[in-house]
């Protein structure tokens, strides 16, 4: 029997879930030598911090403009001062690689009866680009932007269900940013915990169905393969 079963719609997050966020730095590792992973580690963090600053400042821009101040913040904070380095970062970020994984894993999906989705901080232009670059084929490709405030405030959450038109309890949400995965567990969704980084757990609200470590334990946890 399935460890998770009920299940109508799988949603992943996108940044860390679905696309590899150090990319961009580590495409640029002839650049930026030994920097690129701090460097990599700075723009995620403050990428993160400035979502959840903005919002309870209600002070929201979309997340393209974030990625945008985090990255200055980070070059800033490593006295990395290049124009054309920051151009050249942006650019991968904007077409982001996915996890070898993603693929095959998203179409076993979508070929066992499930609908397949993201939900995601990202502006639609970027998550737009990355989904296309990869050659995703999604049932929604859902953003905090049609709603102007960021995760995990609950209204994002629901708009996944809204979007695909399933209530939250057949949801099963897969995220690798720890927070993200308590949150949607404690709004109310199955969550599988994807844990790519070997984190400790959240001490937050919130109880999770499953962790795995890539996705390709997922269909296995929802009774396929
Ligand atoms: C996202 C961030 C949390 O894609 O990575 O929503």
């Amino acid at each position: 029997m399935a460890a998770i079963d009920n299940i109508d719609a799988c949603v992943f997050d996108a940044y860390g879930t679905l696309f590899d966020v150090a990319a961009a730095a580590s495409h640029c590792q002839e650049d930026l030598g030994d920097q690129w992973a701090p460097l990599a580690q700075i723009w995620r963090d403050k990428q993160l911090q400035y979502t959840w600053l903005r919002s309870l400042m209600d002070e929201y821009v979309p997340f393209w403009q974030i990625t945008q101040n985090a990255l200055d913040y980070a070059m800033a904070s490593l006295k990395i001062e290049d124009d054309v380095l920051r151009q050249k970062l942006l650019d991968v970020y904007f077409r982001l690689d996915v996890y070898p994984e993603v693929p095959g894993v998203l179409q076993k999906l979508k070929a066992g009866g499930k609908k397949v989705a993201t939900l995601s901080n990202g502006s639609p232009d970027m998550l737009n680009s990355a989904v296309n670059n990869a050659g995703l084929e999604l049932d929604a490709v859902s953003s905090v932007d049609k709603i102007g405030i960021y995760k995990p405030d609950g209204r994002i959450y629901q708009m996944a269900c809204d979007d695909l038109n399933v209530t939250k309890e057949r949801v099963c949400f897969m995220s690798s940013n720890a927070w993200d995965a308590w949150a949607a567990a404690n709004f109310g969704f199955q969550v599988v915990w994807v844990n790519r980084f070997n984190q400790p757990p959240e001490r937050l609200p919130g109880t999770l169905r499953e962790t795995i470590q890539d996705l390709n334990a997922l269909p296995v946890l929802l009774g396929m393969d």
